[in-house]
């Protein structure tokens, strides 16, 4: 079993990673705790006990930061609608918030595990996990891996170079990239790849039950926008990819790599700069850290496999 928290905005793809790591019996998801990004605070934590509601899932969800550590905050209405989550009905909550805050839940439970433990997935940008970082700096040591949704090694989704995570908390993302711990970066090159195509929609169509209705509600309002936003066929699962690397590593490549995060650039701020270390003579290596492990291939029929097993399995 893999132990996580899943510190995401849901969002519509958020909302495919929480039943994905709720579904599959290889996770055990330890928390869930929110952070601003998507929507707002308040939305996207509403939004994460709607999904709990919706397919039974009993864990503890706590509140985050609700703005970035520098940058005004910003939101993603334009791709996930007023609410963070449109699309689907979304029911009441079926129970109340952990009292704590997103950090010190974090800090609390890591600290409660043994080292290497826990792995942390974050599917928002990253300023729950940066001020947990400074609250207890001993998580570093402690945590097995930060599983990270953010940045990209091509282009960005929100500013030609910057992804939408990085972009909204860049600050933050730094730090976490810059932590003494494995990270690995699931960035837009990969979850591009992602995608929940008319066969993945007819495989969850023929579950059926409320899970499976979610699902469908949730890409069908996700596609609409990716469609008009971005032009793609089809939406793009992104957050989820994240979780299905916990539960089977082998469903994406990775490269070495040294990944900064632009801080200062007038049109790059917030890129992930990624230097592999595979481009041999190419950079000098002062100053160079390949620690981070940077998504590039998905195995799509594995990947889909998961989703919809997990999906079945929350049906039952
Ligand atoms: C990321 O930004 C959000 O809109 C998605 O939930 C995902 O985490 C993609 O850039
Ligand atoms: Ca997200």
């Amino acid at each position: 079993m893999h132990k996580i928290i899943l510190d995401c905005d849901p969002g519509h793809d958020d909302a495919i990673a929480i039943l994905l790591a709720a579904g599959n019996p290889m996770i055990d998801l330890l928390a869930i705790t929110t952070v601003a990004g998507n929507q707002t605070i308040e939305k996207v934590t509403r939004n994460a006990l709607s999904v709990c509601a919706i397919a039974g899932i009993e864990v503890p969800v706590a509140r985050g930061a609700d703005r970035p550590l520098v940058e005004p905050q910003r939101v993603a209405g334009d791709i996930h609608g007023a609410s963070g989550l449109d699309g689907p009905v979304l029911p009441a909550p079926a129970f109340v918030l952990d009292e704590r805050h997103a950090v010190t839940l974090l800090v609390d439970t890591v600290m409660a595990h043994e080292p290497g433990e826990i792995t942390l997935v974050a599917t928002g940008p990253l300023t729950n996990i940066a001020l947990a970082m400074l609250t207890e700096p001993a998580i570093v040591d402690r945590v097995k891996r930060v599983v990270v949704m953010g940045g990209a090694y091509t282009r960005g989704n929100t500013t030609p170079a910057a992804e939408f995570n990085i972009a909204v908390d860049p600050e933050a993302a730094e730090a976490v990239f810059r932590g003494s711990w494995d990270v690995t970066m699931v960035g837009l090159d990969l979850t591009h790849q992602a995608l929940a195509t008319t066969e993945l929609h007819e495989r969850v169509r023929a579950i059926g039950g409320p899970v499976s209705r979610f699902v469908l509600d949730v890409w069908e309002f996700f596609g609409q926008t990716y469609r008009s936003v971005y032009g793609f066929e089809h939406p793009p699962i992104h957050d989820a990819c994240c979780v299905a690397a916990v539960i089977d590593p082998t469903v994406f490549t990775t490269a070495r790599a040294d990944v900064r995060v632009e801080l200062r650039g007038q049109w790059t701020r917030g890129m992930t700069v990624v230097d592999f270390a595979d481009v041999l003579g190419m950079h000098h290596g002062t100053g160079r850290d390949y620690r981070a492990d940077v998504a590039v291939q998905l195995d799509w029929g594995r990947f889909a496999d998961l989703v919809v097993d997990a999906i079945t399995r929350l049906g039952e």
